[in-house]
């Protein structure tokens, strides 16, 4: 059996998908999550595409004692994989204390322990959201950061910063990942993106929006400074991320990792606006797209897209996936979902 890795909040969306790369490189993998934004079935499906069920705790990282417990029956924990946190950039601007109580206070009780157990290589969730609208395209990991433009993002940033503290006065190593933007799914159809309620995101709003659940699409802005007016972002295949993850943490197991805190953008390093995205969509799923131009949305960057040097360099990572297969995979596990492949 491989090295035992904590993935916190390994049910949710890239979580599970990271779950599965782990497994299949050997990894003994257990699973916290408290099910706040999940369902213990992905449990269920982990295994059916791994040939094997990660051990799960339904738990929250906020839950003190119970988080205790949990590392004194796996005090032999080679390293963290950090997931779990609220990420609805809206939702966090309505409701900052709950975004900064869960997101905060669950990395301080995790770094605790970490601390107190000996468990020294941490891998976190970090955000381009960092960066805000950078100055110079494409960003590169030496870009100032902004003022973040939500809590949600700040919670981010403060916890690259406690992570950095962390480092520099104990044990502690870790590697923070900046994803650009997340979308796809898994090739067997069986683990993928999961709104709950109506999606924020562009593309669990397009395959709703195919799938007859959601009248149709409303394009936020085609004001913006950029070809075709519309924003630009840099969509990653949730599988190409995952497979960084295992990289990641692997490097800090070997020990090659060269400083105490690294950070890596995770991108293709290729700028695709909204209109391309639908674009995408209907050449590979032969459909039309209802959709309908609006006004911009607050707090959005008009144009963000990742320099990937140094993932490509020091990681030896690179993105694989087209944005065919993002938007053919996005839509297979659409297709899924509504024939039932989940029990909720
Ligand atoms: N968009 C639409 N219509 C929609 C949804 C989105 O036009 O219904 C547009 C947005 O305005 C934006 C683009 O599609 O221009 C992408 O929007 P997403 O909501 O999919 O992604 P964001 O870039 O806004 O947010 C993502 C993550 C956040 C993270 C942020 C960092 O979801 O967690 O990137 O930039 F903070």
């Amino acid at each position: 059996m491989g090295e035992k890795i904590l993935v916190t909040g390994g049910t949710g969306y890239i979580g599970s998908h990271t779950v599965v790369e782990l497994q299949q490189n050997g990894f003994e993998v257990v699973v916290i999550d408290n099910l706040s934004n999940s369902t213990a079935t992905i449990v269920d499906q982990i295994g059916r595409i791994s040939g094997k069920k990660p051990r799960f705790y339904e738990l929250d990282l906020c839950n003190e004692a119970a988080l205790r417990v949990f590392f004194r029956e796996n005090h032999d924990l080679a390293g963290v994989i950090h997931f779990a946190a609220y990420k609805a950039v809206g939702e966090s601007v309505e409701f900052p204390l709950k975004y900064y109580h869960n997101n905060l206070v669950s990395l301080l009780n995790l770094l605790r322990f970490m601390e107190e157990f000996e468990v020294p290589n941490m891998v976190f969730s970090s955000s381009c959201t960092v960066y805000g609208q950078p100055e110079v395209l494409p960003v590169t990991e030496q870009a100032p950061v902004k003022k973040a433009f939500s809590p949600y993002g700040n919670t981010k940033q403060i916890s690259e910063e406690i992570i950095e503290d962390t480092v520099n006065s104990s044990a502690l190593k870790a590697i923070s990942l900046r994803y650009f933007n997340p979308i796809g799914a898994h090739e067997s159809g069986l683990i993928g993106e999961l709104p709950i309620g109506i999606p924020n995101n562009l593309v669990p709003f397009i395959t709703q929006t195919a799938i007859g659940k959601r009248q149709k699409l409303m394009v936020f802005g085609n004001d913006y400074d950029t070809p075709d007016g519309t924003a630009i972002r840099d969509y990653i295949h949730v599988v190409d991320l995952a497979k960084a993850h295992v990289v990641a943490i692997s490097r800090l197991l070997k020990g090659i990792h060269k400083e105490s805190l690294e950070v890596y953008n995770l991108g293709t390093g290729k700028g695709t606006s909204v209109m391309e995205a639908i674009m995408a969509f209907e050449r590979v799923t032969g459909m039309k797209l209802p959709y309908e131009i609006t006004s911009r949305r607050t707090g959005d960057v008009p144009r963000v897209w990742a320099d990937t040097t140094l993932a490509n360099l020091k990681l030896g990572w690179r993105a694989e996936k087209s944005l065919d297969e993002m938007m053919a995979s996005a839509w297979m596990w659409e297709k899924n979902l509504a024939a039932g492949i989940l029990e909720f």
